[in-house]
């Protein structure tokens, strides 16, 4: 049986071995995408490759990239839907003149990723009668864009009988990487898992989403569009391959596990989870605890890329798995904090993969119980205030007003609500609530529309940020780290570890530190290297198992000070940055603030 570590290795050797340029995980949250606020397939961190905006390392690469949806949180619970994934990838960035070609280093398209696809399958041993493949059926909306017979007749040359290849609608065979950006017909892989899975209607088959035919591989977007702001689609000057397969669902099919919650992924969680809440033989693999289980894995890798809980956009995302879960732990009677010990248990199985959650546990975990105390308190009194509303209304309906006034006050997400309503065998009004939020998000948004993000202006906050991590080593001492970042145009934050509040002395030399080095108009080198050179110069790196398994890194150095004839700062960066640090003009500490025990937070600002 393949374990998932061995699923992983298996992929990215199979790949390598063609060529294909293997990159570590990109962190969850985007760097430099302000159209995402969290990591949410394989291709999202490369998406400046496709659009012909970047030089790719490489015409091949592949990865395993850490993911988080929640468009499907409602789903969870369910056999295949989780809000942490892993995908599976491997692509071939397209380049003008180069012809594709399966051989060797340079791109390829259809033909080969279908190829691919199927010779991996086989060497994992997956039974062939199973699979069924999907192309691009057409679509009467866009006439430009023909079905995709070629893709039809590859498979068919490959040996695939016709009757198991699919002309599938849009929604299942055209994939958008936003609502903006690249985009292209796709060929899917789906696994029969059987009957039994079924809706047992006898006509169920393969275009049924009744769960039996479980895709299981988007073996290609032929990536040939841009899809512009006004809904157009324009051709793009390269033709590129995104592939990716979900990790847990190859695990489920590999391992003949019976949910993706079945398999090793899922198994030390889940019956940690059932030790804790007691669970019964004849309780086993309630939703609550696949549920915990999803929000635990997906919290626990959000805190070790830096992510931190909160009110607004990915933090907002994140607080509200772990609410949720810590709601899940409640009604299974789970006493105490969970969640943190819950976190180790996810460090313990995925170190191996993601060396970071190692490097990491400690802060996971007490950022996680700082949130599990938090909502302690509100759980409690949002309980209180659900229990007095639901014993007044014998109708057996919550209104989308209280949901909201709950949502609103408390930080009491309304699918909590819908779970303990639900428990107690009441209905929520969900879409008086949604409308009461899109209200709100109405405001927020004309609000925010005067802050516009401009993916260029975000330089000198970039520039400022390595300034700013330079100076607190220099004046807190060398064991303090970045620990996670968010840059905006002129402002951004600035974890990083230390066991106590700053002092006004401290707060105004860290100040004056980095201004001193704008004052002085250092020059910001850019050099690429290997990660060990980087090292041995002292460089800073804030995702080390990024860098590490790469062959050239960027090295951003700013100096070198005239005084002293030393580097002011040297970190491993993607950019961009400022030229010079004239460029900032002043920089200003707005708020030093605490995290978590252990980890603080600097907002700045800079003028320039
Ligand atoms: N980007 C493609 C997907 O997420 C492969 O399905």
């Amino acid at each position: 049986m393949w374990s998932h570590n061995e699923i992983r290795n298996k992929f990215l050797e199979f790949f390598e071995k063609r060529g294909h340029l293997r990159l570590p995980s990109a962190s969850l949250i985007p760097e430099y995408d302000p159209t995402l606020l969290l990591t949410n397939s394989g291709m999202a961190p490369l998406k400046p490759y496709f659009l012909g905006q970047k030089n790719p390392p490489s015409l091949r690469l592949t990865d395993v990239q850490k993911c988080v949806r929640t468009d499907d949180i409602d789903e969870v619970g369910d056999i295949h839907h989780l809000t942490f994934f892993e995908m599976l990838g491997n692509w071939s960035i397209g380049q003008i003149g180069k012809p594709f070609g399966k051989e060797g280093r340079g791109p390829y398209f259809k033909k080969e990723a279908c190829e691919f696809a199927l010779e991996l399958l086989r060497e994992f041993g997956i039974d062939q009668g199973k699979l069924y493949f999907g192309v691009f059926g057409g679509d009467s909306g866009m006439s430009s864009v023909p079905p995709d017979n070629e893709t039809r007749q590859i498979w068919l040359d490959l040996g695939i009988r016709s009757e198991r290849i699919l002309g599938l609608p849009l929604k299942d065979s055209f994939w958008f990487s936003g609502p903006q950006g690249p985009c292209g017909p796709n060929t899917d892989v789906l696994y029969d898992l059987g009957p039994e899975f079924g809706c047992g209607r006898a006509d169920c088959g393969p275009t049924h989403d009744c769960g039996r035919f479980l895709e299981i591989w988007n073996a290609g977007v032929f990536m040939t569009y841009e899809r512009k702001a006004d809904g157009s689609l324009e051709s793009l000057p390269i033709k590129s391959v995104d592939a990716g397969a979900g990790l847990e669902r190859f695990a489920m099919v590999l391992q003949g596990g019976k949910s993706a919650y079945d398999t090793d992924l899922f198994k030390p969680l889940i019956s940690e989870i059932e030790s804790l809440a007691k669970i019964t033989a004849e309780r086993v693999n309630e939703r609550s605890v696949r549920i915990i289980a999803d929000h635990v894995r997906a919290s626990t890798f959000l805190a070790s890329d830096g992510l931190v809980p909160s009110n607004v956009e990915a933090g907002y995302v994140m607080r509200r798995l772990i609410r949720r879960a810590i709601a899940h732990g409640h009604l299974l009677g789970i006493e105490g904090y969970f969640v943190s010990e819950l976190s180790e248990t996810v460090v313990n199985e995925f170190q191996e993969a993601y060396p970071n959650l190692a490097q990491t546990h400690s802060v996971i975990h007490e950022l996680l119980e700082d949130e599990e105390k938090k909502f302690g308190d509100v759980l409690k009194r949002g309980m209180a205030e659900l229990d007095k509303y639901l014993r007044k209304n014998p109708n057996k309906k919550v209104g989308g007003d209280f949901a909201f006034r709950l949502y609103d006050s408390l930080g009491f997400p309304v699918d909590l609500t819908v779970d303990l309503a639900k428990a107690k065998g009441f209905d929520v009004d969900v879409a008086a609530f949604e409308e009461n939020l899109a209200r709100q998000k109405d405001r927020s948004r004309d609000a925010r529309a005067a802050t516009a993000y401009d993916p260029e202006k975000i330089k000198t906050a970039h520039t400022a940020a390595h300034l700013l991590n330079a100076a607190l080593k220099k004046i807190l001492g060398l064991e303090v780290h970045q620990m996670g970042q968010k840059i905006s145009e002129k402002s951004f934050r600035h974890d990083f570890n230390f066991s106590r509040k700053l002092t006004d002395v401290e707060l105004a030399k860290v100040e004056e530190l980095v201004n001193r080095a704008i004052a002085q108009n250092l020059p910001v080198e850019c050099l690429t290297t290997s990660f060990e050179e980087a090292r041995s110069q002292g460089a800073e790196a804030l995702f080390e198992e990024k860098y590490q398994s790469v062959d050239r890194v960027t090295l951003y150095r700013i100096g070198p000070e005239k005084t002293t004839g030393e580097y002011f700062s040297k970190e491993l960066c993607g950019g961009p940055h400022a030229h010079y640090t004239g460029e900032l003009k002043r920089f200003k500490i707005v708020k030093e603030e605490a995290v978590s025990s252990g980890v603080r937070r600097i907002r700045g600002e800079v003028e320039g």
